[in-house]
């Protein structure tokens, strides 16, 4: 997680903090800047956003700046911990991304009195400690570190160093200068590059020279990077209500795209294909889990898995198999690591991502992406619905069945849950959501949604689960959302409602059916069987989004959360 930054070239200062607004969505505990100015390395640090960087920052004029946005992950969120950090002479500056993993072990060799809890501030003393050229110290300090790690060290004498290590780093070279980012969307410029695993460069009035791992100078050609995701414009409140509007025009995207182009033909199959694994985190593991389903109903064995789970886990590796990694940054780290594993069996891999060039697709044989736009918000809405509608459209090509027209995608209401049930969930601090089958499915993101933007404690539980624990919790405290869109289950999911209500408990149910007229009831309208975990999970992102609101929380900045998770 965090964003780096670096702009080396007229109006600095200017462009690093441009750059630090768009990679905000990578962690926001702190951020800063260093440059250097008069012969020494300087710095302003706020735990207050980049806009007060901004008016911190105002009037400074420099041409070498350095930028980072936190997410912590050593040390609390502090000034003292947030970057960028310092080697003990001062005549070093560094921000980084990543984790050290082997940071204590490195840290009793540096005798020092360190200032922050933090890896970085042992990574950049590390570097101090080497001998050479400053490109020459931070390559021979990266083969002691293990971790990921995407870093750009700063000297007093203006020099500039950057490599990375399984998290992201781009350069592009403009007329103004050459800048440097985790993200492509914050670069400015026209010719990219994307640094790979291990790789290093040093910049030097605005000459690139590249380097390999063993300190020798490489070639490397910039790419054709798209950088336009459109968009996202925040036309309402905050970039989750934004988003959650746009999830129609962004279906209707995907869907144009996937008729016009020739995405699937292009997907590499398994020789005997027989079933899907699908692996990823968050949303998208609940999109995931959607997914197993449209491929078992065609008749194709799948299975869901959390990605930090499957890289650790025991899960038997197959040639038959299809592994689809799902992801909307395409940068999660669990993600890639669970991709590079079956890659490096020569498997065939599938990287399900909304993010153009992202490290996903560079790892995947194959690609499938979603055309939500770019996502702000930390909660995912747009990109989950898209990722679930991929995911049928793919199940439905392999099928040989004909895909859903525009017209009927342009049906789906985007419906608020109504007021008066917001009001009543929002003063509970237990809410279950329940269903089963595939609405137990949107129950898992339905709970995720809330837990993570309203701080309400909330579980997701398939209904017939309930009595054997969980409804010990079902109480006057309590509140249960039930989904039922699966007519096969319906009565089942009554009684189990009936058992709820028998112990007082309250529900809300959200149904397209009448027969819960009786309860409590939020009706949506019937579609398609596959366009029901679509249809079913928009109103309950809008009760997610309008509880959060009425408990005074900024949705798009939820507490101890990153969009975009880079450390594992
Ligand atoms: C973070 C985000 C979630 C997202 C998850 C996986 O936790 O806050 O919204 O679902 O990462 O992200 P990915 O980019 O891989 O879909």
């Amino acid at each position: 997680m965090c964003g780096i930054c670096g702009y080396f070239g007229a109006e600095a200062v200017k462009k690093v903090c441009d750059g630090l607004k768009i990679l905000e969505y990578r962690g926001y505990d702190s951020c800063g800047l260093a440059y250097v100015g008069d012969g020494k390395i300087n710095s302003i640090k706020t735990l207050d956003g980049v806009d007060e960087l901004i008016k911190k920052s105002e009037g400074l004029s420099t041409e070498m700046v350095i930028g980072h946005t936190r997410w912590a992950t050593h040390g609390a969120v502090t000034l003292n911990n947030a970057h960028p950090h310092f080697s003990a002479s001062k005549k070093l500056v560094m921000v980084h991304n990543g984790i050290v993993e082997n940071f204590k072990e490195l840290k009793k060799n540096i005798d020092i009195d360190f200032y922050s809890a933090t890896d970085t501030e042992v990574f950049v003393n590390l570097i101090e400690k080497e001998s050479g050229s400053l490109i020459e110290k931070v390559i021979s300090a990266s083969k002691k570190v293990k971790g990921a790690f995407a870093i750009i060290v700063l000297s007093e004498r203006g020099e500039v160093v950057l490599g990375k290590r399984e998290t992201p780093l781009y350069l592009s070279t403009g007329e103004k200068g050459v800048c440097v980012s985790s993200d492509v969307l914050a670069l400015d410029g026209e010719k990219i590059y994307a640094l790979g695993d291990d790789e290093f460069a040093s910049i030097e009035n605005s000459k690139i020279l590249f380097f390999n791992k063993n300190g020798k100078k490489i070639v490397k050609k910039c790419e054709k990077i798209e950088k336009n995701m459109n968009f996202s414009q925040i036309s309402f409140k905050t970039h989750m209500e934004s988003e959650i509007f746009e999830t129609k025009t962004a279906l209707i995207k995907t869907l144009k795209k996937y008729k016009n182009e020739d995405i699937f033909s292009l997907i590499k199959l398994p020789k005997n294909f027989k079933s899907v694994v699908l692996v990823a985190c968050g949303t998208a593991y609940h999109s995931s889990l959607v997914g197993a389903e449209f491929f078992k109903s065609i008749g194709i064995d799948a299975r869901a898995y959390v990605a930090s789970e499957f890289r650790y886990g025991r899960e038997i590796l197959s040639e038959d198999t299809l592994y689809i990694f799902v992801s909307q940054s395409g940068e999660t780290a669990d993600t890639i690591a669970s991709a590079k594993l079956v890659r490096a069996r020569k498997l065939c891999t599938l990287a399900l991502t909304n993010t153009p060039n992202c490290l996903l697709n560079r790892v995947c044989k194959s690609v499938l992406p979603t055309f939500a736009g770019r996502e702000v918000a930390v909660a995912s809405t747009k990109a989950y619905c898209c990722q679930v509608f991929s995911l049928y459209l793919f199940s439905a090509y392999l099928a040989g069945k004909r895909l859903p027209t525009v017209q009927t995608l342009k049906k789906i209401p985007l419906l608020e849950f109504p007021r008066e049930q917001v009001e009543d969930i929002a003063k509970f601090e237990k809410v279950f959501f329940v269903g089963r089958e595939l609405d137990h499915l949107t129950a898992l993101e339905a709970s995720l949604k809330l837990k993570e933007i309203s701080y309400i404690n909330s579980v997701a539980i398939a209904s017939g689960e309930l009595k054997h624990g969980t409804l010990a919790l079902v109480d006057e405290t309590s509140i249960v959302v039930a989904i039922s869109t699966e007519k096969r289950v319906k009565e089942k999911l009554r009684s189990n409602l009936e058992e709820i209500k028998a112990r007082g408990g309250k529900i809300i149910v959200l149904s397209c059916f009448d027969d819960f007229a009786d309860y409590d009831l939020v009706k949506i309208e019937k579609f398609a069987d596959f366009l029901m975990p679509i249809v079913s999970i928009i109103p309950l992102q809008f009760l997610a989004l309008r509880v959060a609101e009425q408990r005074g929380f900024n949705p798009d900045r939820p507490r101890n959360l990153a969009k975009s998770v880079t450390v594992e």
